[in-house]
C-alpha cells in the first residue's frame, strides 16, 4: 500500500526532526501544532534542521496546522508531545484515526500508552524508540545533535504488524531513519528507560552534560543505585533486556560517554522552565515498583527533588 497522509503531533525537537527528515521524501507530511501563530510562522519560514557533526543545514516546508478537524483520517499518527501532555492530544486523535490508523507513540519513558489506548484501539497502537538526539534551539531550528535507530512494536506483542505502520516503518529508512520493525518491544522500551533513568534526573539537578556525571564517583554511584533499583523493577516484571546489572550499568555508561556534550532533555527542560518527564521516568519506577513490592529510595529521592524543581522553582535565587 501507499500512504497518502501522515501527520506529526508535536512541534518540539523530535517532531520538528522527523517532519523535516519524513517532508524530503513525502510530501503528504502535515505537522500539528498546538498554537495557531506558531504554526503559521513555522510552516511559513520552514524548519531548519542543522547536523550537529557538519554544521550542514536544510529547510523543508511542510505543512504546519494548528487545526485537526479538517485534515481528515490519516494513514499514520506519530504522537511525539512530551510525555505529559499525552491527554491534550486525544481530541486531535479522534478527528484522524480511522479504523486502518496506525497511531505510533516514540515519547519517553513509560505510561503514554495506557492514556492513548483510551482512545485508540490496541490493534492500532504502535510503541517504538528512537535514539536520535535533537535540540531545538530556535522556534523553527533543530540540531540534529546525533543519529540513532528507531524501533516499533505492536502494543501487543502478539498482534499482527499494522500494515500503514509497516509502510510507515519503510518510509522512515527511505528518509534516512534508520528503522526496525520489532515483535516484542517492551526490552527496547526498557532499556531506553533505565538509560533515562540514570542520566536524565541526575543532569537536570546538577546541571551537568550527560558525560560530565562520570567524573564524580559519588554522582556515578547515585546512577547505579537508581539504575539498579529499576533494573529489579523490571526483572519482577518479567522483562529481559538480555543484559546482567553490569550490563545495564555498561550500557548507562557507554551512552552516557556516546553522548557526553549532550544537554539531556531533562536539563533541556529545566533551561526552559518548562515541566519534566520525571513522572514517566524516575516516577514510573516508583510507581511500578510500589505496585510490585519493590522499594526504590533513590528513584523516589531524584523524582521528589525534580518534581519539586520542575514547577516553576527551577530557578529561586533566594531562601523561601
Ligand atoms: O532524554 C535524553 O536526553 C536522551 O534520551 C539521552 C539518551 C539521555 C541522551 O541525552
Amino acid at each position: 500500500m501507499n500512504l497518502k497522509k501522515v501527520t506529526i503531533i508535536g512541534p518540539g525537537a523530535l517532531g520538528i526532526l522527523f517532519a523535516a527528515g519524513i517532508w524530503q521524501k513525502f510530501k503528504g507530511l502535515c505537522l500539528l501544532h498546538h498554537d495557531e501563530n506558531k504554526a503559521m510562522g513555522l510552516e511559513a519560514h520552514g524548519i531548519e534542521v542543522v547536523k550537529a557533526k557538519n554544521g550542514g543545514k536544510m529547510v523543508a516546508f511542510p505543512k504546519v496546522t494548528a487545526s485537526s478537524r479538517d485534515l481528515g483520517t490519516q494513514d499514520v499518527v506519530l504522537v511525539l508531545v512530551k510525555t505529559y501532555q499525552t491527554t491534550t492530544v486525544i481530541d486531535s486523535l479522534k478527528d484522524l484515526c480511522g479504523k486502518k490508523t496506525a497511531v505510533i507513540t516514540l515519547q519517553n519513558g513509560i505510561g503514554s500508552a495506557d492514556i492513548l489506548e483510551t482512545v485508540v484501539p490496541r490493534s492500532n497502537l504502535i510503541l517504538g524508540v528512537t535514539m536520535h538526539g535533537a535540540n531545538r534551539v530556535e522556534e523553527n531550528t533543530v540540531v540534529h545533535a546525533g543519529k540513532g535507530q528507531t524501533f516499533l512494536g505492536m502494543v501487543d506483542s502478539d498482534a499482527e504488524p499494522l500494515e500503514t505502520a509497516v509502510e510507515f516503518a519503510k518510509l522512515l529508512n527511505r528518509c534516512g531513519f534508520e528503522t526496525n520493525f520489532v515483535k516484542d518491544i517492551y526490552p527496547i522500551i526498557w532499556k531506553k528507560l533505565l538509560v533515562n533513568v540514570g542520566i536524565n534526573a541526575l543532569t537536570a539537578l546538577t546541571m551537568l552534560r550527560n558525560g560530565q556525571i562520570l567524573k564524580y564517583s559519588n554522582l556515578t554511584k547515585i546512577q547505579e543505585m537508581a539504575v539498579r533499583e529499576a533494573y529489579n523493577v523490571m526483572q519482577k516484571k518479567g522483562i529481559d533486556v538480555g543484559l546482567d546489572l553490569k550490563g545495564v550499568y555498561d550500557l548507562v555508561r557507554k551512552v552516557s560517554m556516546d553522548t557526553a556534550e549532550n544537554i539531556s532533555s531533562m536539563l533541556q527542560d529545566r533551561l526552559k522552565k518548562t515541566r519534566t518527564e520525571i513522572d514517566f521516568i524516575n516516577g514510573a519506577i516508583v510507581r511500578i515498583g510500589r505496585e510490585l513490592g519493590i522499594e526504590t529510595p533513590v528513584n523516589e529521592t531524584l523524582y521528589a527533588l525534580v518534581d519539586f524543581w520542575g514547577y516553576g522553582h527551577w530557578e529561586q535565587a533566594e531562601p523561601r
